[in-house]
Order: C-alpha cells, then structure tokens, then sequence
C-alpha cells in the first residue's frame, strides 16, 4: 500500500518516481530522520498519544531501520520517493501496523526542516573546529616565521617592508571574523521546527518543548508556518560559506603567488603540491588552486539558495526540495577547503631573508616619516621625497645611490641620521602604533586573538 493509494487510482509514472525521489541526497541525513522519530515518539508516549507499549516498539522499530542502514544491510528504492517515508514504510516492516501512529502531528514537511538543521548543526561545528584550526595553524606560523622582513604591497606595487607576521595575522583575524559569522549562525540554525505538521500545526495535545529538548535544540520555532517555509537560515549559512572561501580564495591565489619561482617565499610540502605529466620539474600549488576553484562554487551554492525560495508563495513547496544539494555542497567544500589549507600552511617553508628591502624605493615612506619627525609637514616631506626618488630614477638607480651630503642638497633636515634611518627592520620596528608591524605589536595580537578563538599557544 503506497503512502496516498487512498486518493489516487494509478501510481506514478516510472519517470516520476525518477524525478521526484531525493533518496541520494536524503540519505546523508538518516540518522538525524530517525532521531527527529524517536524524539516525536517519545514526545507522543510523553503526553499520552502513544501508550508505552507502543512507544518501546516504534522506538526499537526505529534503532532496526537506523541499525540497517547504517550496515547498508538495506537500501530503500526510489519508489520511497525521501527519506522519511523510506524510514517509516521500513519501520512498517520491523513493527507493523503501529508504524501507522508515528506520523501523528508532523509531516514531511516539518521533519525535513528538523533533519537539516540537525544536519547543519553537526557540520557548522565541524567548520568551526576547521577554522579555530586554520588560525591556530597561522598564529603558529607567525610565531616561527613571522620575523620574516617582506615588501608590504597595494596595486602589487611595493609599499612598505612589513614582516611577514603581520601579513599572515591580517588573514588570522579575518578568519576569525568568518568563525564568528558562523557562531551567530549556528544560533538561529539551533530551533526545532518539529510538531508544526504541514504549517498548521496540530490538534492533538503535543509538547514541541520536549521534542526540541531530546533533539538539542536551544529552541522550537514559533510559527508553525514559518517553521516550514523558512529556508533564510540555509541562506545565511551558504553565506557564511561563500565569504569564507572568497577569504581562502584570496589567501590560495597568494600561495600560488608566493611559490612562484618569481616570489619563491613559500615552498610546499610534498604532501600538499601535485607534479606535471609532461614536465618533470614541476611542483604545482593545485591546493590552493581548487580552493580558489572552489570558492567559485560556494557563490554560486548561495546564489542557488537565494533563488530558490525567491517569490515563493508560503508554504511549503516541492521547488525547497533542491535546498539539500547547494547547501550541503557549500558546507562541505568549505569545511574540506579549511582544512586543506591548514594542511599547506601547517607543511610549508619560507625562505627566510628572501627579499632584499633596502636597494629600491621601499623606505620612501620610511624618509618621509623621517622628515615629519623634524617638524616637516608630511606633504612636503611627500614632495621632498617624491623629488629623491625621481632624481635616483634619473640617475638609473634607487635609494642605494643615496649619501649624507646628496640627501642634505634636498632638505637641510636630511642628512647623516637620515641615512641611519634608512633600515628596514628599523622602519617595521618603528612602526609602533596599534596594529603596526612592530613585533611588539604583532606578539600582542597573537595572543589577543588565540584567547578571542579559545586557541591554546602550543608554542609555550
Ligand atoms: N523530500 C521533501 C523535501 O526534501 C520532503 C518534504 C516533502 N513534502 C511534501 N509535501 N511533498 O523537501
């Protein structure tokens, strides 16, 4: 007997039953289905809707579904059409007729609600376990390779030296702000829709706080309808996912940068680079490659989700059913990309004193600063400046050309100390103030941000 026989005189087309059924995707949330059926059972038992009898039998019906599943000792057919009645017709098997009674008081449609929540909270923990570890992973980089002296770039055009620490730190606390996005996340995935039935809600006497309770969740969700219909939730996790891997798609694209024989800053460990087919000395950053790939596809998972419930009448519509795919693909990719870049950057090398900082102009702002100090108005120090650099130009070189006597012909401020000044580890150290580049500085925000994400200094 078919779940609607009762209305319908011919079953489904084959084609139907094809286009319809959502088992593969379903069954990767089988056992947050039957712990939705075993808290609404025991939630029934609870207010006298099922006697115990019943309630021990549908609860050992159920562990036997969840049991064979979980062996793969039965697989249900598309005819099952979704999990959820996939799960019931097979509770039917080990139970009988009193399969019969589960349903009562919920529909799919509240049920699907629950297990993906109940899905979504095991994963944005995972994420968040990723993410505490990806910025734990750069703190320590920062601590054992921080006091690497690099140019500090806009436009890619050299800027200022920095240190390395500072570099990484930037990417540290934007990561951080992705693991709060996805803590505030988690809050509003934390409500049970469970007992809202199809967006009515139910005559009988059920206690949703009870079922919520045995779930975990923080929470029911108010409006019988709205539990139903909302999908913002989904929306706000695919986003959090999206800007996260815009954030690692950044970070890979200067990876690949960096590992150019151009750069050469960073070398790959073995286990995280991919060779060539054809030319044998090749040593590709294909990580970080795909996560810039992947970030690709996060966005379009969001886009996916936005669409979806666009101008959709309330409330429950089969179109919500394409929810599971972009959703579920953009928790995993960004879940599987954190972690992949934990893995490069916890593997890699730097080439300590890579960069030669003090040939070309990047202390031009180091000698404006400089001229400041001595009471110049900073446009005119710019100007005095800009005028040293275009003269080195002119002469074919850069600020190694620079003497005492030659930087006294541009400003009488300038002379012996300027030169002296003219050091870039003097030039990062100097830079003092509250998120400069002086190590002070930088030790100071490794520990204000392992404290902000509950990350122990596993360096002592
Ligand atoms: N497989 C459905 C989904 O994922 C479950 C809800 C079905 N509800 C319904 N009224 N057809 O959305």
């Amino acid at each position: 007997m078919g779940m609607w026989d009762g209305r319908f005189e011919g079953g489904p087309a084959e084609e139907m039953q094809r286009f319809s059924e959502s088992l593969e995707v379903d069954l990767r949330m089988f056992e947050q289905d039957i712990a939705g059926s075993l808290a609404h059972a025991a939630m029934l038992q609870h207010v006298g809707l099922l006697t115990e009898d019943e309630g021990g039998e549908l609860e050992r019906g159920l562990l036997a579904v969840a049991a064979e599943l979980r062996e793969g000792t039965w697989t249900p057919g598309p005819e099952l059409e979704d999990i959820h009645m996939a799960v019931e017709h097979r509770l039917g098997h080990h139970v009988g007729p009193v399969a019969g009674k589960l349903h009562t008081a919920r529909s799919r449609n509240d049920q699907v609600a629950t297990d993906v929540r109940l899905w979504l909270k095991g994963r944005l923990t995972d994420l968040e376990a990723q993410l505490v570890r990806l910025v734990g992973v750069l703190l320590d980089r920062v601590e054992s390779d921080g006091r690497t002296l690099i140019p500090g770039y806009t436009h890619l055009q050299r800027g200022q030296p920095i240190w390395l620490g500072h570099h990484l730190l930037a990417h540290a606390f934007a990561l951080s702000r992705d693991l709060d996005r996805c803590r505030e996340a988690h809050v509003r995935v934390d409500a049970c829709p469970l007992g809202a039935g199809a967006m009515a809600g139910t005559p009988h006497p059920i206690d949703r706080e009870h079922t919520a309770a045995a779930l975990g969740f923080g929470c029911v969700v108010e409006n019988a309808m709205d539990a139903v219909s909302a999908r913002d939730h989904m929306q706000e996790v695919a986003a959090v996912c999206a800007i996260t891997m815009t954030r690692l798609s950044r970070m890979a694209g200067e990876l690949v940068l960096w590992s150019s024989a151009e750069f050469a800053l960073v070398r790959l460990g073995d286990a995280w680079s991919t060779g060539s087919s054809i030319m044998p000395q090749k040593r590709n950053p294909d990580a970080a490659e795909l996560v810039r790939g992947k970030a690709a596809r996060v966005v379009g998972d969001l886009m996916a989700l936005l669409n979806l419930s666009k101008g959709l009448p309330l409330a429950y519509m089969r179109d919500l059913q394409e929810d599971k795919d972009p959703l579920f693909d953009a928790v995993d990719t960004t879940v599987a990309s954190v972690s992949v870049l934990a893995g490069v950057w916890g593997d890699l090398s730097v080439h300590a004193d890579r960069f030669d900082l003090t040939g070309d102009f990047l202390l031009a702002t180091e000698l404006a600063d400089f001229l400041v100090g001595e009471g110049v108005p900073f446009r005119e120090a710019h100007h005095v400046v800009g005028r040293i650099v275009r003269r080195c130009e002119e002469q074919g070189g850069n600020f190694s050309l620079l003497t005492a006597e030659g930087l006294a012909d541009h400003h009488p401020a300038l002379g012996e100390a300027a030169l002296q000044a003219l050091d870039p580890v003097q030039a990062v150290e100097r830079r003092t103030s509250r998120g400069g580049t002086a190590w002070a500085e930088i030790s100071r925000q490794v520990s204000l941000l392992r404290s902000a994400i509950g990350n122990a200094d596993t360096n002592g």
